[in-house]
């Protein structure tokens, strides 16, 4: 009894470090060029996914490129382009549809109402919140969403057709409780 008491206590303290290095969970808010808060997202890593979950306001309505780009900079003046291209540390193509790619930033376009606004609720394999994987969120520069003005026909490199950069979201540590 003694020895399985300490034996668990043993596999406590080797549980409690593993968790504390858990990758967990990262927040995003979107500015469009103005600079106006439109919406925010959190992501969560799960065992072989991350998961992207929100609302954005403030689009025009029907379907939106949105992907992850490699620079955690979202400057409006620039049009985001200082967020600079699409994640891709393996150099495919772009596009989920494209035989060639994807882009590990690329994602499933999200889809705005009539009334501008947009839930988000998406998963990515190939983006991650572990410092161990090649597409690790927070890289040196770190990592920004960006949503365009038009639809990603996820075939079309480098990015879908999907017209200019609408708004744009640098990845933080989730500070929430
Ligand atoms: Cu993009
Ligand atoms: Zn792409």
């Amino acid at each position: 009894m003694h020895r399985l008491t300490l034996s668990a206590a043993a596999s406590l303290a080797l549980v409690l470090p593993a968790l504390a290095q858990d990758p967990g969970t990262a927040m995003a808010t979107f500015i469009d060029r103005d600079g106006l808060e439109v919406g925010s997202v959190i992501l969560a890593q799960g065992r072989d996914a991350i998961t992207i979950v929100g609302d954005l306001t403030g689009l025009t309505p029907g379907e939106h490129g949105f992907h992850f780009h490699e620079t955690g900079d979202c400057d409006g003046t620039t049009g985001f382009e200082s967020a600079g291209s699409h994640v891709n540390p393996d150099s495919h193509q772009h596009g989920l549809e494209n035989p060639e790619g994807p882009h590990s930033g690329d994602l499933p376009n999200v889809i705005a109402g009539q009334d501008g606004t947009a839930a988000v609720n998406v998963t990515s394999a190939t983006i991650s919140l572990d410092a161990a994987d090649p597409a690790y969120v927070f890289d040196a520069d770190g990592t920004a969403l960006v949503v365009h003005a038009a639809a990603d026909d996820q075939v079309t490199d480098p990015s879908g057709n999907s017209g200019d950069r609408v708004a744009c979201a640098v990845i933080e540590a989730n500070t929430a409780p």
